[in-house]
């Protein structure tokens, strides 16, 4: 049985000025009609009424607790279950609470399909399939990533060096290395042995908790307490305030993955099964304009605009008319109170914008 775990508690301050606090990116509808959450929780529709599954758990913050469940609601996913964090504790804890809220739902030990939500992936039988193969690896106890083909020497991402297939179908994972500098990146790109990790992660949840106990046993044990205070309220599980507030912040990538290769003792195995889905972390306004759809000379459009002598650019018009002429790799995104116009090139460096305008109050 999958319990599909969806992690919706970022900030995506690379896509301002539309991602906002009160408005995160994966709940924004940001190349389609239906936003990432809801793309995330449709994105095994069909394969769950084959595999059997238990219900969504969602993992957001507090904040956010309304736009999600009414999303979820208007997408027809009415049993899930909504896991409040009142902070952000980044991923590992995240992934704890649902573990948790999963076992002691009385699942039997359910497989966790941990989804980030605010990835695009296009092929979605081709998505079904990856989870299908990894599924004998991880009833086996293992945890199992998804490794897409490195296409640049990208620093925002884990690489995964991947080792001979496994009975199970499963390849080994030999080393998981998170985020590398750029050097490193282009070395692992160019030796053709490792793949990008996916992001996506399946385990059971008693695997995920004793491989957290191993590696972090303080994030285990302020997680636990955390979840043992949380008070029920109507279909949200508001988890404890105060002992959150206290449990160590780290993702899953840092926390296990990167040990698991070199932790034998643990008796877990790491494996990757690898994905061509037509997969995209939409992280920045480039990767976004990357899955969008464009017009003969290469340029994305949203709302109301014109391009005239444009080329690889993407226009975003969030409520006025943007007219562009003569841009080449330019973004241009409107929106009620704030305009950026970024060179393509450097659409990693907006998150700076946010974080000079949080400075400057
Ligand atoms: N509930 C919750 N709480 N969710 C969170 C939190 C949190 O505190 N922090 C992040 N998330 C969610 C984000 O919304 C996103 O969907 C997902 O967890 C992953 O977090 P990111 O912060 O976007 O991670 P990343 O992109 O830097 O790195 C991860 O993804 C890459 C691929 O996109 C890693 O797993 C990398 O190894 C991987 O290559
Ligand atoms: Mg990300």
């Amino acid at each position: 049985m999958i319990t599909p775990v969806i992690l919706s508690g970022g900030s995506g301050t690379r896509l301002w000025p539309l991602s906002r606090e009160m408005q995160p990116k994966q709940l924004l509808a940001l190349a389609g009609d239906r936003t990432m959450l809801q793309e995330t929780a449709l994105r095994l529709e069909g394969f769950m009424q084959v595999q059997g599954s238990g219900s969504t758990i969602v993992v957001c913050n507090n904040e956010h607790r309304f736009m999600a469940a009414e999303q979820l609601r208007s997408v027809g996913i009415a049993d899930s279950r909504i896991v409040l964090e009142p902070v952000g504790r980044n991923t590992a804890p995240a992934l704890t609470l649902a573990a948790l809220a999963a076992s002691r739902a009385g699942d039997e030990d359910p497989i966790l399909l941990v989804m980030p939500a605010d990835h695009v992936v296009i092929d979605r039988d081709a998505f079904q399939s990856a989870v299908a193969s990894g599924l004998p690896a991880a009833g086996n106890g293992a945890i199992v990533t998804f490794g897409i083909v490195p296409v640049r020497p990208e620093t925002g991402y884990g690489y995964i060096r991947t080792g001979v297939r496994r009975d199970d179908g499963a390849l080994k994972l030999v080393a998981f290395v998170e985020k590398p500098n750029l050097d490193r990146a282009a070395e692992y790109v160019a030796s053709g042995e490792y793949l990008w990790n996916s992001g996506l992660f399946m385990m059971r949840a008693s695997v995920w908790l004793r491989a957290l106990e191993a590696l972090n046993p303080s994030m285990s044990a302020a997680c636990t307490q955390a979840f043992d205070a949380a008070a029920q309220d109507a279909d949200f599980l508001r988890i404890d305030p105060q002992s959150f507030a206290a449990c160590p912040s780290d993702s899953i990538d840092y926390a296990v993955m990167e040990k698991l290769a070199s932790q034998k003792s643990l008796g877990i195995d790491g494996v990757v099964v690898p994905m061509s889905a037509g997969w995209s972390d939409v992280g920045a306004w480039d990767a976004l304009w990357d899955v969008m759809e464009k017009d003969a000379a290469g340029n994305a459009h949203f709302g109301e605009t014109i391009a005239e002598g444009c080329e690889g650019s993407l226009l975003y018009g969030g409520g006025r008319l943007v007219a562009g002429v003569g841009l080449k790799d330019v973004i241009v995104v409107e929106t009620p109170d704030a305009v950026l116009v970024a060179d393509k090139s450097c659409t990693q460096d907006v998150k700076k914008i946010v974080t000079r305008l949080k400075a400057e109050g």
